[in-house]
């Protein structure tokens, strides 16, 4: 990884919503100028929605053009498009509809395909085609957005689960303890080859799960599945709110 991760800590969830617009703004330009386009994976859970809501409103939603963004997913519950549980359904309804993105834009995963899979296949030929990799060379994502749950796991990628060692492929089937079970994620192999991660986190119930990734104290609080997150040659940024950061010690 180059470099320690940059934590920036915003006052509240609001200050932490105009904080990740900007940056998602910044990164998405830097892009453009790099390359003409922007791929960026979003991620799943509850906690993106305030960011999509600020990215979808004034002044945000007239600061960015988002014609040569293409968006993917970090993973996807098996659930159909347009179930509840859908990290596509929350991004459709908050971010793409809003935003009026071209549907051809938007590549989602199939959680609702009967062989999971499959679907883990397709996406990744899907990535590879669209990042212009070729097998055996693994897709660069401009930025990948995660989220931390409290097990330590990001993406569909659960502690002591076959997801997290697996090295080879770019899209995996993850199995969750809780909620629904089986899952689309991408695998550290990709996550950890992208320009950019940022880890969304806010409120107080994460400031535990936070402070043992960022900072760990036993072996096994390293062999958490956040933990493993180390881009190879890109930035990692960790997004918190206060709360989040309450229990970091580099930070009081
Ligand atoms: C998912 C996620 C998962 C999520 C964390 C945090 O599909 O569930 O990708 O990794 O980011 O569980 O979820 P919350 O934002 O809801 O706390």
């Amino acid at each position: 990884m180059s470099g320690s991760p940059r934590i920036h800590i915003a006052r509240d969830e609001d200050d932490w919503a105009t904080a990740a617009a900007a940056l998602i703004h910044k990164l998405g330009r830097e892009a453009f100028l790099d390359h003409g386009r922007f791929l960026i994976a979003l991620s799943g859970g509850a906690t993106p929605e305030r960011l999509y809501n600020r990215l979808a409103s004034p002044p945000y939603i007239d600061r960015f053009d988002w014609s040569q963004t293409a968006f993917f997913f970090s993973d996807e519950r098996c659930v159909p498009p347009d179930h509840p549980d859908s990290n596509f359904g929350l991004a459709n309804r908050a971010l793409f509809h809003p935003l009026n993105i071209n549907p051809d834009h938007v590549h989602r995963m199939h959680g609702e395909q009967a062989d999971p899979d499959s679907a883990a296949r397709d996406y990744e030929g899907l990535l590879r085609m669209a990042c212009g990799s070729s097998s055996g060379t693994w897709p660069r994502l401009d930025l990948v957005l995660l989220g931390l749950g409290h097990d330590g796991h990001t993406a569909s990628l659960f502690p002591d689960t076959a997801a997290v060692h697996e090295h080879h492929r770019v899209v995996t089937v993850g199995h969750a303890p809780s909620g629904p079970s089986t899952r689309l994620t991408l695998t550290l192999g990709v996550i950890n080859k992208a320009s950019v991660v940022l880890f969304l986190v806010t409120g107080a119930n994460k400031a535990g799960i936070v402070r043992t990734i960022l900072e760990p104290r036993t072996d096994a609080d390293r062999r958490l599945p956040a933990a493993l997150v180390k881009p190879e040659r890109g930035r990692l940024i960790w997004m918190l709110d206060r709360p989040a950061a309450a229990e970091l010690m580099t930070h009081r």
